[in-house]
């Protein structure tokens, strides 16, 4: 297996901030795939979406996600759509540990509820939420390793990424 974590969820899952803890743990790079695409395009993620589209966007995230996955010993985090293009799921099982991240809907909305970050969620955001967790229902299904962070300290998540990793030969 390539040396690679790879964190998928939904948003507000907590993709970041485990992410995060798990770069001081392993000692490797971090790597979002969100903000690499705001460096090499050179704008905010609500200006891409309002100003070049969504289809831009996903273009984009292929892209990055395809060079990020040339390297290793990196703990990449993802956009909580990367895994709408069945080619990128292909791509993120070739490219290392996947680890889907899951909290409750209620989790999620109160994490992201007052977030202007995110072009998907403007609007109502409860409404926006449950919409879209219903529309990628199984989507994240592909994970080898799933954990449900709802009832969990993000050292404990760490934990369960860094036994995993260390079983599948990873680190
Ligand atoms: C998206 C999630 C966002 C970001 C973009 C689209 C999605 O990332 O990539 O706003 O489609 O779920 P986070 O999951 O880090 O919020």
């Amino acid at each position: 297996m390539k040396r690679n974590v790879i964190l998928i969820g939904f948003m507000g899952t907590g993709k970041t901030t485990v992410g995060s803890r798990l770069k001081t743990r392993l000692n490797w790079v971090h790597i979002d795939t969100d903000r690499e695409i705001e460096a090499r395009v050179g704008m905010s993620i609500p200006d891409i979406f309002s100003e070049k589209g969504e289809a831009f966007f996903r273009d984009k995230e292929t892209e990055v996600l395809k060079d990020i996955l040339t390297q290793e010993e990196q703990i990449i985090t993802t956009g909580g759509g990367i895994v709408l293009r069945d080619e990128n799921a292909r791509l993120m099982k070739d490219g290392g540990l996947v680890v889907a991240l899951f909290a409750t809907p209620e989790e999620i909305i109160r994490r992201v509820k007052h977030d202007k970050q995110r072009p998907l969620l403007s609007g109502d955001v409860e409404e926006r939420v449950k919409r879209l967790l219903m529309e990628r229902e199984g989507k994240y299904d592909f994970a080898p390793l799933q954990i449900d962070t709802s009832d969990k300290t993000v050292d404990e998540i760490v934990d369960i990424i860094v036994q995993a990793c260390t079983v599948n030969g990873c680190v």
